[in-house]
């Protein structure tokens, strides 16, 4: 007998548990019969749709929903019935002062001692709040999309504007330079001129570019050419102006079918990168492997490296892994144009690197596109 007092006492004890749970949650709890006779009502309950727990019981669970949602309730009594579970099924419930409230729904089916089906029990969390805040983040989404768009609306304008007064004064000075004599002081002075407007140039060409990229309109004039002859050309662009070694074996020939000068842009990128990256030097490896239908150029260079962080942004516009305060100049266009091209070629470019042991990035094109 004794055996049998300590058993009820610890059912007692567990369901006075249970009890206490539902009705100090913050979430309203409530159970219901197969025909949607409610049968009870927590605390939460009655905070959320303002009916006290005798007002609740008794009645029909119709007594929250809002008539145009019944049909939810058939629903949700079918699949009770099947034995399944609802779960964070989100709708609207009315109060009884007729507020209507966005909330999660999760129901499980009672059973009774002998397993059978008998009602169902409902958790309903208030969601108003979470609601509210994806709102306002949506808000704040579109509103940053509008800014943006502004901004490069307002970079595409701008470069416009200053494409024809620069392409002007580069011809000035082209003409100018032939005017003056080889030993005349002048002429250095009109060749750092010339160097700096060039510089100008290459910038309102990014530009230009990257307002190409973000409305589509980068257009490709396919041809046929050797890539590798490519890269000995772009190689050769940097070799009188940087102390790094570069290592390329053009042993045989490889044709494709690409817009040239695009990809001449993404080689001249990269490489760019590999050497303004590696600011103490060092080697820079370029390597071509042919496939059946595929053409992979990888830069490898032994600089600063990336940080892992950083890797999956890389291609981002104007995202620079580098400090703002890094004595590295750049707007963060490269790759990102570089990839618009890639990928408008139907290929693929990606990067590995690991910081301060510097970084490989590889682009591969269908040899035909
Ligand atoms: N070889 C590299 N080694 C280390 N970091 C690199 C390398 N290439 C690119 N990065 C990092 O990626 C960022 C983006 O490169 P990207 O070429 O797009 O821009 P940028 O070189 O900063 O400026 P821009 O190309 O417009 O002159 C760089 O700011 C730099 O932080
Ligand atoms: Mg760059």
């Amino acid at each position: 007998m004794p055996e049998l007092t300590t058993h009820i006492s610890q059912a007692e004890e567990k369901q006075s548990i249970l009890a206490a749970i539902v009705n100090n949650s913050d979430d309203a709890i409530i159970s219901k019969t197969l025909q949607g006779i409610i049968t009870s009502w927590n605390k939460g309950a009655e905070a959320l749709f303002e009916y006290t727990e005798s007002e609740a019981i008794g009645k029909h669970i119709s007594l929250i929903i809002p008539p145009d949602r019944y049909a939810e309730e058939t629903h949700i009594i079918s699949e009770i019935c099947k034995g399944n579970k609802v779960a964070h099924f989100e709708t609207l419930r009315v109060s009884k002062s007729g507020k209507v409230i966005p909330i999660s729904l999760s129901i499980s089916p009672v059973l009774n001692a002998k397993g059978e089906i008998i009602g169902a029990s409902k958790i309903a969390r208030n969601i108003s709040e979470k609601i509210k805040i994806q709102q306002e983040k949506d808000q704040l989404y579109n509103e940053i999309k509008v800014l943006s768009n502004k901004k490069d609306e307002f970079i595409a304008a701008v470069t416009h504007e200053l494409k024809t007064p620069v392409t002007a004064l580069s011809g000035s000075l082209q003409i100018l330079k032939r005017y003056i004599s080889l030993e005349e002081k002048g002429l250095l002075i009109v060749e750092r001129c010339i160097k700096q407007v060039d510089k100008v140039t290459f910038l309102i060409n990014d530009l230009l570019d990257f307002s190409k990229a973000q409305t589509g309109l980068l257009q490709l004039r396919p041809e046929v050419f050797d890539i590798t002859g490519l890269i000995t050309d772009c190689i050769d662009l940097f070799k009188g102006e940087t102390h790094h070694n570069f290592k390329f074996d053009a042993a045989t020939p490889v044709q494709l079918t690409a817009d040239r000068l695009r990809i001449e842009q993404v080689l001249i990128n990269l490489l760019g990168n590999a050497v303004k990256y590696s600011p103490a030097g060092g080697l820079i490896k370029i390597d071509v492997n042919e496939q059946a239908d595929t053409v992979s150029v990888s830069v490898e260079d032994e600089g600063i490296g990336i940080d892992k962080e950083h890797l999956d942004k890389m291609f981002t516009r104007f995202y620079r892994a580098v400090n703002t305060d890094s004595n590295i100049p750049g707007l963060g266009m490269g790759l990102y144009i570089s990839r618009e091209i890639v990928n408008r070629h139907n290929g693929t470019i990606h990067v590995k690197s690991e910081a301060g042991k510097g970084s490989v990035f590889c682009f591969i094109l269908p040899k035909n596109r």
